[in-house]
């Protein structure tokens, strides 16, 4: 069940490219499933609540991490600690965890926010993780995954670090040799595609992205191309898809 509460910021700090926030909210940090999101809003200017996958979850608290891209991101990276946000979740249908051995995720610059939770849930069955920015500052807290994974691939389009290219290509190799249970992933369209093309009959579970205003399935915005003629809301039928549900050609 959602909740609609009011949550106090308790740090923000920026991590490269992006900025952590953590968020004091129980009740949400109590029932939340890696994958799902929250809507949030601080103060009226923008008026609609922005989604944000839900990263980590520690005590009662939420943090996620963004990237400051427009209005609302700014307005959230300027909180100061002590600072009251309205939040909505958690939201939306989780990743699938009763999974085999050695699952896949793969990750795209700011796509590695759910995999934080997901890792933490997943660590028995010795997951890998791909992992690729455009350059070395979209690459953050390897660390964390190096303790909960089997095996870490980066890369970088600019080659500052790990291989250099897209991070499709390491995975497509891999996929090559080996046939994980499923693959997780969350990242750009292009690249969510591309990771379904690769996957051919492996199971995919992706974490898509659209424009949201009410976050839970009235306002009909956030819809995307599924099935042979059907459109579906990301933020109730979704975030998580399986790649073969998504009409990759009419997606814009
Ligand atoms: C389920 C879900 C989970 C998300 N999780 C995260 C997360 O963990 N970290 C993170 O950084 N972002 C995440 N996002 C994206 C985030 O919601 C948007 O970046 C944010 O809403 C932008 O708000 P803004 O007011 O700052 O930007 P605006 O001022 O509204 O827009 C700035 C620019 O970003 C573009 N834009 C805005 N939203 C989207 C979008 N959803 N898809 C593509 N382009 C967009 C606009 O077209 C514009 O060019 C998530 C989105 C969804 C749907
Ligand atoms: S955001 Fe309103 S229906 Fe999905």
């Amino acid at each position: 069940m959602a909740h609609y509460m009011r949550g106090m910021v308790t740090a923000v700090r920026p991590v490269k490219e992006y900025v952590r926030l953590s968020i004091k909210a129980e009740r949400i940090a109590e029932e939340m499933q890696p994958g799902q999101f929250a809507m949030i809003s601080a103060g009226t200017e923008p008026l609609l609540p922005r989604p944000f996958s839900i990263a980590h979850v520690d005590r009662g608290v939420l943090s996620f991490i963004f990237q400051d891209v427009g209005r609302g991101t700014g307005m959230l990276a300027s909180l100061r600690v002590g600072d009251s946000v309205r939040l909505l979740g958690p939201l939306g249908k989780p990743f699938r965890v009763d999974v085999g051995d050695r699952p896949v995720m793969v990750a795209g610059g700011r796509g590695i926010a759910p995999f934080f939770e997901l890792a933490r849930r997943l660590s028995g069955r010795s997951p890998l993780l791909f992992y690729g920015g455009r350059t070395q500052a979209q690459i953050i807290e390897t660390g964390f995954f190096v303790r909960l994974c089997s095996e870490i691939i980066v890369s970088t389009e600019d080659g500052g670090m790990g291989h250099k290219g897209f991070i499709t290509e390491p995975f497509a190799e891999y996929l090559a040799k080996s046939t994980p249970p499923v693959i997780y992933a969350c990242g750009p369209h292009a690249m969510l595609r591309r990771v379904a093309e690769i996957a051919g009959s492996v199971p995919t579970e992706l974490s898509m992205e659209a424009r949201m205003a009410c976050g839970y399935g009235i306002c009909i915005g956030c819809v995307i191309p599924t099935g042979r003629e059907g459109y579906r809301r990301v933020c109730l039928d979704g975030p998580v898809f399986s790649g073969d549900e998504i009409r990759w050609q009419d997606l814009k």
